[in-house]
C-alpha cells in the first residue's frame, strides 16, 4: 500500500435540507474547532439551493462545500439545470458526478458523466465520480466488469492531469444499512486502483478512493481502516453534525 494519503470525508445531503439545516454546518464547524487537529479533509454537499449559504456558514473553517451534480454546458437553455460554473461561483470546490441516484432517476449514462466531468474541470471544480454495481450484478459475479465499464467511459483522458477522486458506492448498500464485507471493499478498491494506475499512471496511484453506502459512526473506523480506502462518501449519517463528526474523527 502507498503512504497514507490524507483522507476525504464527504457528506452528500441529497435532496434534504432547507435553511434550518445550516445549523448543522455551524455545529460541525464548532466541533471541528474544538477538536483542533483533524486528520481528514471535510466536504459537505448540500442541495443546490443551500450551496451559497452553506459556503458562507463554512467560511473560516476547514469545511469545504460541493455540488451534487452539474450540467455539461456552462450556460444556456437548460431549464432547471445548474452548471459547474454556477456551482463554483456559489462557493463549491467539488462536485459529485454520476451518483447511482442520478444514473437511475435521470437515466444518466457514463458518457454523460464524462461530459460533466470535463465541464467540472473547466470550471475549476474537483469532480467526485461515483461507480458501483447493483445487487443483481454483485450476485451474478459481474461487479468488477460493471465498475470497469463505468470507470473507463465516465473518466475523460484529461482527468489524469488533476486529482482523481472516485467513490465506490455499491447501489445495494446505499441507504439500506447493509455494507459489503471489508474484504469485498478492499478487493473492489484494489481493482479500481489497478484500473486507474494502468490508465493514468502516478495520478492513479494518488487517486482518492472513497467508499460510500451505509457508512455510520458504528462502522466508520473499520471501513476507513480498510486497504485502499481513502475516505468516505456519507449520505444519511452526514445530515446530523454529531454523527458526521464521529465519522470524520474515525480516520
Ligand atoms: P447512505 O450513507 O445514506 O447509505 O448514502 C450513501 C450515498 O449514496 C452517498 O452518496
Amino acid at each position: 500500500m502507498q503512504d497514507r494519503m490524507r483522507p476525504l470525508i464527504a457528506g452528500n445531503w441529497k435532496m434534504n435540507g432547507t435553511g434550518a439545516a445550516l445549523e448543522q454546518i455551524a455545529k460541525l464547524k464548532t466541533l471541528l474547532e474544538e477538536a483542533g487537529n483533524i486528520e481528514s479533509d471535510v466536504l459537505v454537499c448540500p442541495p443546490a439551493t443551500l450551496l451559497h449559504r452553506a459556503a458562507q456558514s463554512a467560511e473560516g473553517s476547514p469545511i469545504r462545500i460541493g455540488g451534487q451534480d452539474c450540467h455539461s454546458n456552462p450556460n444556456g437553455a437548460h431549464t432547471g439545470d445548474v452548471s459547474a460554473t454556477m456551482l463554483f461561483d456559489a462557493g463549491a470546490s467539488h462536485v459529485i458526478l454520476g451518483h447511482s441516484e442520478r444514473r437511475t432517476d435521470h437515466g444518466e449514462t457514463s458518457q454523460a458523466v464524462n461530459e460533466k466531468v470535463q465541464a467540472a474541470l473547466s470550471a475549476g471544480l474537483i469532480p467526485i465520480v461515483c461507480v458501483g454495481e447493483t445487487e443483481a450484478q454483485r450476485l451474478d459475479g459481474t461487479a468488477n466488469q460493471v465498475v470497469n465499464e463505468q470507470l473507463s467511459t465516465s473518466l475523460p483522458d484529461n482527468f489524469g492531469k488533476t486529482r482523481i477522486i472516485i467513490a465506490y458506492e455499491p447501489v445495494w448498500a446505499i441507504g439500506t444499512g447493509r455494507t459489503p464485507t471489508l474484504d469485498d471493499i478492499a478487493q473492489m478498491h484494489a481493482h479500481i486502483r489497478t484500473l486507474l494506475v494502468s490508465r493514468f499512471g502516478s495520478t492513479g496511484e494518488n487517486a482518492l478512493l472513497l467508499y460510500g453506502g451505509s457508512v455510520k459512526p458504528s462502522n466508520a473506523e473499520e471501513i476507513l481502516g480498510t486497504a485502499d480506502v481513502n475516505g468516505a462518501l456519507v449520505g444519511g449519517a452526514s445530515l446530523l453534525a454529531n454523527d458526521f463528526f464521529s465519522i470524520i474523527v474515525a480516520t
